[in-house]
């Protein structure tokens, strides 16, 4: 089967973590995940973390030749040698641009851009109730996805915490950035014929229904061009 290079896309709180932590299971591909790996450099106090955490406290996209240098590495690795889920990366058109070159030096492209599309609106619903596992990093909502017990993570009994760049006025400045800085690489993937539309504001189950069926049809155009 031919490599999948995907880039799971959209503004912040759109359900990228949620349906990520589903297709790594489904496609057993390594999931690199921007914003996670800059959270756990920042608990393990390295230079990035010192480095990212001035930029993500107050909303901010850290440095792309910080971030550019962090997904390099991965992509480079072994484990990615048959394909790569990113999510959170690029979200600037000097990362985009980064990427691309990186892969054509590697004789690789990406299969395509899925972007979880939600408006602004449902971005603050679903950041506002966010709660997330302080351990493990798994994500819940107060209302749409609650845990079994309130404040305890299901999976390791952690306890959930709300993110300190969930809070509204950040949030706002969050959602601010992604219009300016990070929105145009929709056009830039569609002009390259990459991006694919998802409906994020079904439930769970509809979206990752929807990757699902989104995967499939990649499959069989990628099967009829060998
Ligand atoms: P990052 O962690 O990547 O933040 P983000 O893009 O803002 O995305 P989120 O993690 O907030 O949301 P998500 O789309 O994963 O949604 P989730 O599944 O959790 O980045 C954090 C920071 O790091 C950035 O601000 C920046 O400073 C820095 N950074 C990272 N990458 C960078 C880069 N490339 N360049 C520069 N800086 C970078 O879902 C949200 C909530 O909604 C949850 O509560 C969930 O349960 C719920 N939910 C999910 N799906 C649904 C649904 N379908 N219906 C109802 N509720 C749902």
């Amino acid at each position: 089967m031919p490599e999948l290079n995907l880039v799971l896309f959209g503004p912040p709180g759109s359900g990228k973590g949620t349906q990520g932590e589903r297709l790594q299971e489904d496609l057993r591909l390594p999931y690199y995940a921007t914003g996670d790996i800059l959270r756990a450099a920042v608990r393990e106090e390295t230079e990035l973390g010192g480095t990212a955490k001035r930029y993500m406290d107050r909303g901010d996209l850290v440095p792309d030749e910080v971030i550019v240098s962090v997904i390099a590495e991965r992509i480079d690795s072994p484990e990615a040698a048959d394909g790569f889920i990113l999510d959170g990366f690029p979200r600037t058109e000097p990362q985009a641009e980064a990427l691309a070159d990186r892969l054509t030096e590697l004789g690789r492209s990406l299969t395509a851009v899925l972007l979880i599309d939600v408006d602004d609106d449902e971005v603050v619903r679903r950041l506002g109730g966010r709660r997330t596992c302080e351990e493990n990093g798994h994500v819940f909502h107060v209302e749409f996805n609650p845990p079994e017990k309130e404040g305890v993570c299901d999976l390791d009994g952690s306890p959930l915490v709300v993110r300190d760049d969930d809070e509204p006025e950040v949030i706002r400045h969050r959602l601010e950035q992604y219009h300016a800085k990070t929105e145009p690489l929709v056009d830039f993937y569609d002009r390259r014929s990459l991006l694919r539309r998802i409906d994020g504001a079904a439930s769970p189950g509809e979206v990752g229904a929807e990757l699902e069926r989104t995967l499939a049809t990649l499959r069989l155009e990628a099967d009829e061009a060998i």
